[in-house]
């Protein structure tokens, strides 16, 4: 066996030290480039794109980032900006937390680190809404830091390398596939190695690793793949505990004023500050028909038009929404409704409403 092909043993496992010359190379000649949060160092700039792209494809971003970061060029234009409008420019992205520890976390490096992110992945980590994965992302990306990203990908691409079987529904094997993933970094890199070898683990759980059908053809380290080499990889990465989905069924009353002519207006509710659509403007919400009606005097329940029903998926529940309109004209002004406030069709644009909201307010009402 040559030097470069001797494994390094942590905890047991050997890992293959041709891994990360592979990858880089790999990166450097096929993998994605020239992405605009690729383009440069500055941590603000990649925070926000680590932050967006956690749970949103690479397209979605692409249309989001550019705007986002126009309204807010740098972390201090981001700690003044009301949350109001931060969540109006996310609005769309989904996983609203995202918005608010993003926002949250601007006015921390403002007020406490002197408007600097910290250049550790350990520091970073003690930021609002940054994890361990996308700590390491960012010093890896702007500092050229010898550390591992291990997101849902990562994992899956790592473990099937290794054909690692430890439970990952628990911390210990979690910890252990960390260390893994310590031990597989390239040696002694250069800012520029680290940069590529961290784009070629997201690119290869991306591109080619897939879920359920990975294209081990293609894959740039298929000759070190102990999964590959024997047929198993649809057995890694191992998790016994299932996410459970619930489902739940929303009633909403979809009340528009349409007295004002062309000037539409649409009675909203604030979500409250925790849960679901949290602190998102959303036509009031009922647990079943019979509650909505019963917020309503007798006259105007007999307007009410079902809309087709939406069906909407979070992390943790199928939602299916069942719109009901009520068209108000004149009436608007005197009839009373549940909590809430008119907001103008025009406005919408500049309040943060939750993405299957602003689409059946904007093409089904
Ligand atoms: N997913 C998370 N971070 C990413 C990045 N920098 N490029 C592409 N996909 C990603």
């Amino acid at each position: 066996m040559s030097r470069a092909e001797a494994p390094s043993r942590t905890g047991g496992l050997a890992v293959p030290e041709r891994f990360a010359p592979l990858l880089i190379e790999w990166q450097r000649q096929e993998g994605r480039s020239g992405l605009p949060w690729q383009l440069t160092h500055d941590p603000y700039r990649v925070w926000l794109s680590e932050v967006m792209l956690q749970q949103t494809q690479v397209g979605t971003v692409l249309s989001y980032y550019p705007r986002f970061l126009e309204r807010f060029p740098d972390v201090s234009s981001l700690a003044r900006a009301s949350a109001d409008e931060v969540m109006a420019l996310w609005s769309g992205l989904g996983y609203y937390s995202r918005a608010r520890n993003l926002h949250r976390c601007a006015q921390v490096v403002m007020g406490e680190h002197g408007g600097v992110f910290p250049e550790t992945a350990e520091r970073l980590q003690a930021l609002p809404g940054i994890g361990a994965s996308t700590a390491a992302a960012i010093a890896a990306f702007c500092h050229g830091e010898r550390v591992s990203i291990l997101d849902g990908n990562v994992r899956r691409v790592l473990s099937r390398l290794l054909a690692f079987d430890g439970d990952l529904a628990h911390a210990g094997p979690q910890r252990e596939l960390w260390s893994l993933a310590q031990a597989l970094l390239p040696r002694a890199p250069t800012h520029s190695d680290m940069t590529a070898y961290t784009q070629g683990l997201m690119d290869l759980g991306a591109t080619v690793c897939l879920r359920t059908r990975p294209q081990c053809g293609q894959c740039p380290v298929q000759a070190v793949c102990r999964a590959r080499e024997s047929g198993q990889t649809q057995r890694y990465p191992v998790r016994t505990r299932r996410v459970l989905r619930r489902f739940e069924t929303w009633w909403l009353l979809v009340a528009q004023d349409t007295s004002g002519g062309g000037q539409r207006r649409f009675w909203l509710e604030r979500r409250p500050p925790v849960g679901i659509w949290a602190g998102l403007y959303c036509p009031p919400v009922f647990a079943d028909e019979a509650t909505l009606l019963a917020s309503l005097e007798a006259p105007l329940r007999e307007q009410l038009r079902a809309l087709e029903p939406v069906a909407h998926s979070l992390t943790h529940r199928e939602l299916r929404l069942h719109p009901l309109l009520l068209d108000l004209g004149e009436a608007a002004r005197t009839v009373g409704l549940p909590p809430g406030q008119w907001v103008e069709a025009t406005a919408l644009a500049a309040h943060g409403l939750p993405a299957p909201v602003r689409q059946l307010l904007s093409t089904r009402v």
